[in-house]
């Protein structure tokens, strides 16, 4: 396998893709709907070919292969072999059949050329090393006109989501040292004139962002404690309490608690987020 994305290939094979994998179901109940409106700006339709990129556990790769029947297919690609596990359990139990998963790195993965009539991802094109490499790659995947349709993440100060539990962490954790926001990972593609340069220098055209500000149902309406430990695992918070002695992680999750009880409704907690749906087109 032609590999260039080395570090994330870790990642999502170890830690992240494990967290990914037991926390599925709360994952697609928070950003589904993002991914689903993602999909209605692409207009996926009866019949296309449709490429996933880091597809992961495969909800947004069986939503696709039902808007594409009869007569359409869904590649599912991803790094991480057991989120691609899961994704492929569950075609198989959901009687989905016009799937198929690949592991590999879509930045470099030889797809079959002029193939595809929309590249789609939901939260996964922000940990490329080269994205220039990878969307001119998905280009020489796509056929004429093709259509681009992703959804990544605004700014972590436009996500209480995750910024408020991270502040309430960082309370406790002084000397950490800040994640760079600009680095491959999921606040990478927050600055909308970055990820035009980087379509545009791919050979992307009518490139477009529409901000999507939502309430997300955050931990799927799990009670108030269960939703904490979720958010103490993922993302920013969950990268700087990796290794932290109990007693530290006992004082951050009380925190935390007290920083989302605000939050909680009578069914789940919300929180805000703000994603960017990015639309653009292969020349003809
Ligand atoms: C934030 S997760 C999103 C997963 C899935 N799209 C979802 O919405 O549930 C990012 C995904 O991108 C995948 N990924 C990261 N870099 C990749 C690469 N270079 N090639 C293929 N997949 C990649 C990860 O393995 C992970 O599954």
């Amino acid at each position: 396998m032609d590999v260039v994305n080395t570090e994330q290939e870790q990642y999502w094979n170890t830690e992240a893709g494990e967290k990914w994998v037991r926390y599925q179901r709360l994952l697609d109940a928070q950003i589904g709907p993002l991914g689903r409106e993602a999909m209605d700006l692409a207009r996926v339709s009866a019949g296309e070919k449709v490429l996933d990129v880091g597809c992961g556990c495969g909800d947004t790769t069986i939503e696709l292969a039902r808007r594409v029947s009869p007569g359409g297919h869904v590649l599912g690609i991803d790094l991480s072999t057991p989120m691609l596990e899961r994704a492929k359990s569950r075609a198989e139990s959901e009687g989905v059949e016009n799937v198929t998963f690949v592991r590999g790195d879509a930045q470099s993965y030889r797809f079959p050329p002029k193939k595809f009539d929309v590249v789609y991802s939901r939260f996964g094109v922000m940990f490329f090393s080269d994205p220039v490499a990878a969307f001119r790659n998905f280009l020489e995947a796509s056929r004429p006109g093709a259509r681009l349709a992703f959804v990544c993440w605004q700014a972590v100060t436009e996500n209480p989501w995750m910024a408020i539990p991270f502040m309430a962490a960082l309370q406790h954790l002084p000397q950490v040292e800040l994640p760079n926001p600009d680095a491959p990972g999921p606040f990478a593609f927050a600055d909308p004139d970055k990820v035009r340069r980087i379509l545009t220098a791919a050979g992307y055209e009518n490139i477009e962002f529409h901000t999507a500000r939502r309430e997300l149902v955050v931990g799927a309406g799990e009670p108030l404690e269960g939703v904490v430990e979720f958010l103490l695992q993922m993302g920013p918070t969950g990268k700087v309490l990796r290794g932290a002695d109990p007693e530290l992680r006992r004082r951050v999750r009380e925190s935390v608690l007290e920083a989302l009880r605000p939050y909680q409704g009578n069914d789940g907690v919300y929180m805000t987020g703000t994603a960017w749906m990015v639309t653009a087109k292969s020349p003809r």
